[in-house]
């Protein structure tokens, strides 16, 4: 499943539209043909502000549109610049709720030249439905995005 998105979000990232909206087509392609990807949204550094901001996304509106370094797992990542896998959302102290319905979430860093500009952050409502197979496809993706930004 993963694999066969690979050519769609390639073909995404080719169109000839803003990067806002082929960033906003992959979070829908994503949390549309994915049925355990209930929230997928990018996250970006503002500006040299040490902190990340929303970005274009698919699913709920949330409230943290503006999250500081090291708050939540979007925030710690922004500071490791390492993939945060967590299986059970509950088990962390230093997380974020956006929904009650989340049990699982996923941050993947993106890096532009080398440097961590940001972040795909996917929340589940399934517990523990991520494998290594959607770290490797979601590095994918921020290589793609990396390459029109
Ligand atoms: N749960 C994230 C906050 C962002 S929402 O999932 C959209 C966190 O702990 O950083």
């Amino acid at each position: 499943m993963l694999e066969a998105l690979k050519p769609r979000i390639i073909s995404i990232i080719d169109q000839e539209a803003s990067v806002e909206s082929r960033l906003q087509d992959i979070c829908k392609l994503l949390k549309a043909d994915i049925p355990y990807y209930d929230w997928v949204g990018f996250y970006f550094r503002n500006g040299e502000r040490e902190e990340l901001k929303l970005g274009p996304y698919a699913g709920a509106p949330t409230d943290h549109t503006i999250i500081p370094f090291g708050k939540g797992i979007c925030g710690q990542v922004a500071v490791s610049g390492k993939n945060f896998v967590v299986p059970d959302v509950r088990a962390q102290d230093n997380y974020i709720a956006c929904s009650i319905t989340v049990k699982a979430e996923i941050v993947v860093p993106l890096f532009v030249n080398g440097e961590n500009i940001g972040q795909i952050d996917i929340d589940s409502n399934t517990p523990d439905p991520f494998t290594g197979a959607d770290e490797l496809f979601l590095e994918f993706v921020n290589q793609k995005v990396a390459e029109i930004l």
